[in-house]
């Protein structure tokens, strides 16, 4: 936080600058009492904030801090509208650093309320009170500080306190309005009392300690840390993992210096951020905290000041929704410490689940599980190499993928590797996801790795990378397609004949070459070069389908990124295709080097992992 200006008088604002700040009605409800005081509080420099309400703060609304305090002098101008000590310029109301300026709050809450203040400044030898009805002082005890006491909210205008919705409910957004203030400042120690009992207590933390304290760890542990500079704006925070999305937007916090805010502009770049790796109507939970130039954002557009306006949208946009991507493309598996959620895996432990077994004295000899493993032909594949057992990654990709598409012999049953005894173990802290070890029910891959198991579903896994590669492959030119020796015809309706004509061109550029054959009959002559394992028929009439579907209204760029998705769809490895090791190596290879490879295209997890202590624990083993 940048640190806050020396205390100043409070003076009455010019007219002219009143008429400057954006008015309207301050206080709707206990909650905004709450903000504003604390708002204050913090302005005041306070190192720990007591609220403490009462019938969800209907009652009452009691804020304390240990802040500069106000002089006894003071008191009464506090209360009057316009009237504040953190602005006096037009210059400063365009660059101001605190949260307070409109000198508003005060006097607005005093008007629909019993509002009391006691307060004792630095230098004072006590304290003093001020009723805010009658204006009386008197002294107080009282160590430094500031004492706001609000009581029977909207008492005198009966129809707006009929608005308020149940005790509990205005607890709940009273919470939610010091929860937020906790985030912005983990240095101050912040404490929320309910009816005599405490209801939330937050110390004075560091950033990810109070981020973990305020949004649970369950939040730390399904999302991923975000810091960044972009000219003068500086973005830090966490952003949910897409699997940890959720169906309401109540995990989406967004901070402008210190400020919680909402802003379409901000939400609109996260949104974008994690388009194509959420299902449309899931919401990321993140948190945001944007520090920029008190110049470049107007904080003086709402009434509430729950809105800001950046001087450069697109810039901020930009900034935020890059950030963004490349925390989300950093998949788990290259993280410094994969998280899988909902565990937290442990620090790096010792790799107990590659160290090789010791030999069971019953082991039948070598030539038999030799032969039992080990297709006799062909020759040696990759893995038998002591060298780099597999692509590398980023290498090839796709084509390495289709390139380690079973020689004849390898199509049959994988039963596991070669006893390790018999072949050097490959250091499995190279790979993230580590060595295959076999595949279960016809869809999951099953490897071993430095954690323990783990598991990947393995068309979601080729799906994404599939897809990348293609977006990839689209973004420079039109899609490289590969001449069918056979063309193949298939049965299709009017509409399809329709869209094939009409769409000719489209379709060729992403490496589809169809046309009627007759007015039932379509062929396919070329398809994608990057999918060769689709079955062309069916991709040629899911393209047609969604073209058809979205028609000449679509978006270019989004469209494009549906088509290429449903593409991979089809390009991607199906259920129940057996695979060699050396080909579930690669996909494992190819997870690794793939952005975003951690979910699918519809925001499912591609793979999970099952660390050494969770096994443990499933068979009630000590460790
Ligand atoms: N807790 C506090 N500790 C010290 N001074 C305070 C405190 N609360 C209010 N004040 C003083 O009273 C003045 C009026 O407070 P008020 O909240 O009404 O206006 P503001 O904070 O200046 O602007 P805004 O209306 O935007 O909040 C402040 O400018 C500040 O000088
Ligand atoms: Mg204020």
């Amino acid at each position: 936080m940048t640190a806050l200006p020396a205390r100043r008088p409070i003076r009455e604002l010019p007219d002219e600058l009143v008429s400057q700040i954006a008015a309207g009605e301050v206080v709707e409800r206990p909650a905004s009492v709450v903000r504003e005081l604390v708002d204050n509080a913090l302005d005041a420099g306070a190192r720990a904030v007591v609220v403490r309400l009462a019938a969800g703060g209907v009652r009452s609304i009691v804020v304390e801090d240990d802040g500069c305090g106000i002089p006894m002098e003071e008191l009464p101008l506090a209360l009057k509208r316009h009237a504040t000590s953190k602005i006096g310029s037009l210059g400063e109301l365009e660059s101001v650093r605190t949260m307070g300026f409109r000198g508003e709050a005060l006097a607005a809450i005093a008007s629909v309320s019993e509002m009391a203040i006691t307060s004792r400044g630095a230098d004072a030898a006590h304290g003093w009170r001020v009723d805010a009805r009658s204006g009386e002082l008197q002294p107080a005890a009282r160590a430094q500080g500031t004492t706001v006491e609000v009581h029977e909210l909207f008492f005198s205008t009966p129809a707006r306190r009929k608005f308020l919705k149940s005790e509990a409910t205005e607890l709940a957004h009273a919470l939610d309005a010091v929860r937020r203030h906790a985030l912005a400042r983990p240095d101050v120690g912040f404490a929320v009392w309910h009816e005599g009992r405490a209801v939330a207590q937050w110390r004075a933390a560091g950033a990810e300690q109070r981020l973990g304290d305020v949004l649970g760890r369950d939040f730390i542990a399904t999302s991923r840390p975000l810091e960044t500079a972009a000219g003068p704006l500086q973005l830090w925070g966490r952003a949910g993992q897409p699997e940890a999305a959720r169906s309401r937007t109540d995990l989406q916090y967004l901070f402008v210096n210190g400020r919680y805010v909402r802003d379409r502009l901000v939400s609109h770049a996260v949104r974008a951020a994690y388009e194509d790796q959420l299902h449309g109507s899931k919401q990321p939970a993140y948190a945001l905290f944007l520090q920029i130039e008190p110049e470049l954002v107007d904080v003086n557009v709402h009434p509430t000041k729950i809105e800001v306006r950046f001087r450069d949208g697109r810039a901020v946009h930009q900034a935020v929704q890059r950030a963004v991507v490349e925390t989300l493309a950093a998949t788990r598996a290259n993280a410094a410490a994969p998280v899988a959620p909902p565990v937290a895996v442990p620090a790096a432990e010792p790799a107990p689940a590659v160290a090789p077994p010791p030999r069971p004295s019953w082991q039948p000899p070598l030539p038999l599980v030799a032969r039992d493993v080990a297709p006799p032909s062909p020759a040696p594949t990759a893995w038998r190499d002591p060298g780099p057992r597999t692509t590398p990654a980023g290498s090839g990709g796709l084509q390495a993928w289709a390139a380690l598409r079973p020689p004849a012999a390898a199509e049959a049953p994988t039963v596991g590797r070669p006893a390790s005894g018999a072949l050097p173990e490959a250091a499995p802290a190279a790979h993230p996801l580590g060595e295959a070890i076999g595949q279960v029910g016809g869809v999951y891959v099953l490897a071993r790795n430095a954690h323990g198991l783990v598991v990947v579903d393995m068309h979601a896994a080729h799906e994404r990378i599939v897809y990348e590669r293609l977006k990839q492959a689209a973004a420079s030119a039109a899609l490289p397609a590969q001449p069918l020796l056979l063309p193949v015809s298939f049965a299709a309706t009017a509409a399809e004949v329709a869209t094939a004509e009409a769409e000719r061109e489209a379709l060729l550029a992403l490496g589809l070459d169809v046309a009627p054959l007759s007015a039932s009959t379509l062929v396919v002559r070329s398809r994608p070069a990057a999918l060769p394992d689709a079955d062309v028929a069916e991709l040629a009439r899911s393209v047609l389908a969604e073209f058809e579907q979205t028609g000449a209204s679509r978006s270019v760029e989004r469209s494009r990124d549906e088509l290429l998705a449903t593409m991979a769809c089809h390009g991607a490895v199906r259920a129940n295709r057996r695979l060699t090791l050396p080909e579930m190596d690669a996909l494992l290879r190819q997870m690794e080097a793939t952005e975003r490879a951690d979910t699918c295209n519809h925001g499912r997890p591609t793979w999970r992992q099952l660390t050494m202590k969770e096994l443990d624990t499933l068979f009630l083993r000590g460790r």
